[in-house]
């Protein structure tokens, strides 16, 4: 196990070992028990982060700039509409740029086979670290946050339990598949028996489902894929039901995405509710990334009920980020 992270890019949990995703699980455990104390951890004094939001977020934008705050540093919370990325500045000037200012670069685009290629560029072209706070195939930091409340939840005992990510019906907006694409990879990792549910319109990228079945196979645990949420939530210890838009209606972006909404009313019997809760575990955990949607996704009982964790979920945003800036952009040289 290495203690070298200065200067790393964090663009996919696969992408990093998971000797280095421990290490930054047990920093955020350290930072999490230092900010119940009230102790000062001002690891990045002084040194500032660019925050650049493609889209609308209320954790991420504000789990991060509060994370940059109490470790002493100060985050820039950014839009495209307030850079010349909307006059068509590229991704390698506004790198190059930022770079000179600052010692981070946060960015949000979730646009298909846009976001992440998008961020790859700025990364190709950063002098300092580059954090994914979502794109259109993954949400690195959500993904690792839920690990780390898994892992408190059940003690550190994670083999041999199931996991279960299913779609729900959402009225609201066609989401991005990138939350249940990073959970399936990252969970197969940790020992977890993964259990994929979703009607069959609303199936997941290909290449990803290909990788999480290795990664299964690597660890010696189940992968499966159902196309019934009730059959999935038999025997679950963690249920994560959430909404994602069709893959088929992603790809001209917003045009087809109503499409996509049109056919999820299909589903609308795809809710989490205490009937469903009742076929899990006795001692399992519901899960959601939020925002929800009350009442179609998810049963006001259920959320806030005896099993959910979405409010510990989130506050685990601020710890893990605030453990990947501090070794990333900070760290040892
Ligand atoms: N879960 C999450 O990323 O929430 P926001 O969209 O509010 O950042």
């Amino acid at each position: 196990m290495h203690s070298l992270f200065r200067g790393k890019h964090f663009i996919a949990d696969q992408e990093w070992t998971k000797e280095e995703l421990e290490t930054v699980l047990s920093a955020a455990a350290y930072l999490k028990r230092e900010f119940a104390l009230n102790i000062p951890h001002r690891l990045l004094r002084d040194k500032t982060l660019f925050m650049i939001f493609f889209e609308q977020s209320t954790r991420t934008r504000n789990s991060f700039e509060a994370g940059m705050t109490q470790l002493g540093g100060h985050a820039h919370d950014l839009t495209p509409e307030k850079m010349q990325i909307s006059h068509g500045e590229s991704a390698l000037d506004t790198a190059k740029v930022l770079s000179r200012y600052g010692h981070g670069i946060a960015v949000r685009n979730c646009f298909f086979e846009i976001g992440n290629k998008y961020i790859r560029e700025v990364a190709k072209y950063s002098q300092v670290p580059v954090f994914n706070m979502q794109c259109d195939l993954y949400h690195p930091c959500q993904a690792l946050g839920d690990l780390m409340t898994i892992k408190e939840k059940f003690d550190g005992e994670l083999r041999g339990r199931k996991f279960v990510i299913s779609w729900a019906y959402a009225p609201s907006y066609s989401k991005p598949m990138s939350v249940p694409q990073s959970l399936i990879l990252l969970m197969s990792r940790f020992k977890m028996d993964i259990t994929l549910a979703y009607p069959p319109e609303f199936y997941l990228m290909p290449k990803i489902i290909e990788q999480a079945k290795i990664n299964a196979k690597e660890n010696g645990v189940k992968f499966e894929i159902v196309n019934d949420m009730e059959e999935a939530f038999r025997g679950a210890s963690i249920v994560y039901p959430k909404s994602w838009g069709g893959l088929q209606y992603l790809k001209d972006n917003n045009l087809k995405q109503e499409e996509s909404m049109e056919i999820s009313k299909k589903y609308i019997d795809w809710i989490c509710d205490e009937k469903k809760m009742n076929l899990t575990n006795k001692d399992s955990i519901y899960m959601h990334c939020l925002p929800a949607d009350r009442g179609t996704e998810v049963s006001n009982e259920v959320i806030d009920g005896p099993h959910s964790v979405v409010f510990d979920q989130a506050e685990n945003r601020l710890h893990i980020q605030k453990a990947l800036m501090a070794l990333c952009m900070g760290g040892r040289p």
